[in-house]
This record gives C-alpha cells, structure tokens and sequence, in this order.
C-alpha cells in the first residue's frame, strides 16, 4: 500500500510517499534560517511557514502517484504547526476517497529504524530529539513503554543551549559536532548528571556549568575544546542509561533515534558498546534522525495494516503520552 506521510509537528514542513516500510521519496523544506534570526523556533512563523510549503511538498513527494492511504502527525507539537499537516491530510483524504490516520510524533521516531533493517523484538530504544529524551521498551511495532525520560532538558537542548553559550548559532548539534573534532574532550570538567538514577536523565546542571565555563573563562575559552567536553558530557550520559537498560532487560537490540541521533560520536559509542555486550545496534541514516515524514509514513502504514483508521474529525494535541 502506498502511504503519504505528512509532518509539521516543528520546524520542518514534510512529506513523504511509503510503500509499506520501504521509503519511495522523503521532502524536507526546512524552516531553520528563519528561525536562526530569532535564536529558536517562533510557533507564529512556524505555522506560517508550513502553510506556504505544505502543498509544493506534498507535490514534490508524491509525482504522479495518487496514494492508497494518508498518515499524518497529529500530536504532540505546536498545535498550530500541526494542525496545518492535518487540515492538508483531511482535504486531501476526503478528495481522493482513501483513508487517514493520526500518528504520535515519537512512534514516528521510534520505527524509522524500519526504513533500512529490522531489529528483534522486544528492543530497547533510545530516542534523542530536541523536545524529548526517552528510554522506551519496544514490545513490538506499535506496543511502548516508557523506561525513563529527561526530568528537565531533552539532550537536543543541551547541544542546543550550550552552542548558544558557545556563540554557535542554532541549531546546535551539528555545530558541537563539527567543532568538537578539533577538540579535546578532556579539557573541561563537565557534570554527567543523575548517576544514581539508573533511567532517567537531566541536562540542566550541564547547561549552568557550561554557562559557569564560560562566565569564568571569557575570551580565553577554547571554543573546540569545550564544545568537544559539551559533547563527551552529552554522549556518556546518555549511553550510560542505555546501555545499563540494555543490559538489566536483556533485551537483544538497542536503536537509537531522533535528531540527536545523527551525532556521529553517540552512534560510534552505542555501535562499540552494544558490540561489547553482544547486543545488536540499529540506528536510521542521518536522514531519517532529524524530523521527516518517511518515519510517519512507516509508522501510519503499520497502523492501518493492524485496521485502524481515524475519522475526518482527526484533533490535534500538544502533549500526549506515547501510545
Ligand atoms: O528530532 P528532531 O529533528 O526534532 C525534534 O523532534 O525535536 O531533533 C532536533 C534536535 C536539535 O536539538 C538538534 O540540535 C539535534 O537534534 N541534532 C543534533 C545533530 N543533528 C541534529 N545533535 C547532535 N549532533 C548532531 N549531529
Ligand atoms: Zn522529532
């Protein structure tokens, strides 16, 4: 079955044509020179923005191709950014006669490792995005529950805030991860919160450290240097808690997605890691980390093989626990 995905939960207007788990195109129009002007993601403007790209993208993805079926995110997110996806994915459901279902932004994230292998289940994954840092147990596709979770900043965040400290710009991640390669990871001091809190995270106590680094080195910082002790901080706390849930569950397999999923040092960590305990690691092409609508398309196509479907009356929610 041919699947549209649609996303705009965020800051990026998505979508993206499923052929069961197989990705057909995947169209990302990205908002984040708009938001650099302002330092972060403005809701307004967001919306605004996926308003003027949701129909181009929705062409770009689909060609000639009329699909049998339309997944779209409905919760969590901006509600304004969201229901701009929505309303797309109604007019169009209800024009072309073919069904529609709500998918959860996480679940997307959770199953884009789908797109290029097939893990065991049960799994233990670990999703790093810029709004959410989980622990999930993945019984099998469409069953979750939540291991653990950030008890204050998701680690996007905290590549996020700490690149603002540093006078990187936003987003931060791939800047840490750029400048952190000509850096020494020991330089600086950094705090890997939580270290007796075997499945929880909590980032913030970073975030005033970095801000405490920088206060107290001024001009005399080491840009690189801190921005590759940023990223060591980040990395360890995070495999840390993974690899110990891996180990306490016995499960088989880790994945690890989301945005924060495309740091080339996490993935190299976990790869090492899970090597070590004889456990499988999956992780999607870098493409699929940051937020796309291939991954909604994945998730909604396994949702209405299990025969579920939503009605045209589809609402949007800004916060939702995961399925
Ligand atoms: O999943 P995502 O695209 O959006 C959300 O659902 O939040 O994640 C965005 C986050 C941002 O915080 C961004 O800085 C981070 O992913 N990110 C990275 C990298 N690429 C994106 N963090 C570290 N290293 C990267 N290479
Ligand atoms: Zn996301």
């Amino acid at each position: 079955m041919t699947v549209l995905g649609i996303e705009t939960s965020c800051d990026e207007t998505c979508a993206a044509l499923i052929d069961g788990t197989q990705v057909k195109s995947n169209v990302v129009a990205s908002q984040v020179e708009m938001h650099q002007r302002w330092g972060g993601i403005v809701p307004e403007a967001a919306a605004r923005a996926h308003v003027e790209s949701i129909l181009p993208v929705i062409s770009e993805a689909i060609g000639s191709i009329r699909p049998e079926a339309i997944a779209v995110t409905n919760r969590p997110g901006l509600v304004g950014a969201l229901s701009v996806g929505v309303s797309a994915a109604k007019a169009l459901a209800l024009s072309w006669d073919v069904p529609l279902v709500g998918v959860h932004h996480l679940e997307g994230h959770i199953l884009s490792v789908l797109a290029d292998s097939e893990p065991p289940y049960p799994h233990v994954c670990l999703l790093v995005s810029g709004g959410h840092t989980e622990l999930v147990w993945v019984e099998d596709p469409c069953r979750y529950r939540l291991l653990g979770q950030t008890i204050d900043d998701a680690a996007g965040e905290a590549f996020d805030k700490g690149a603002r400290l540093l006078g990187l710009g936003y987003p931060g991640g791939k800047a840490i991860q750029d400048l952190a390669l000509k850096g020494d990871p020991s330089r600086y001091s950094l705090p890997r919160a939580l270290a007796k809190d075997p499945y929880n995270f909590s980032f913030s106590g970073l975030k005033t450290a970095v801000l405490r680094l920088v206060e107290r080195e001024g001009g005399n910082i080491d840009r690189a240097d801190a921005a590759a002790s940023l990223q060591a901080a980040i990395v360890d706390a995070l495999a840390s808690k993974a690899i110990h849930a891996l180990e306490a569950s016995a499960a088989k397999a880790l994945t690890l997605v989301g945005g924060v999923a495309a740091n080339r040092a996490l993935r190299e960590r976990l790869r090492d890691e899970c090597r070590k305990t004889g456990a499988a690691f999956f992780s999607p092409p870098v493409a699929l980390c940051t937020d796309n609508a291939a991954m909604i398309g994945i998730a909604g196509s396994l949702r209405l093989a299990r025969g579920e479907s939503d009605s045209i009356e589809l609402e949007c929610q800004a916060n939702s626990p995961l399925p």
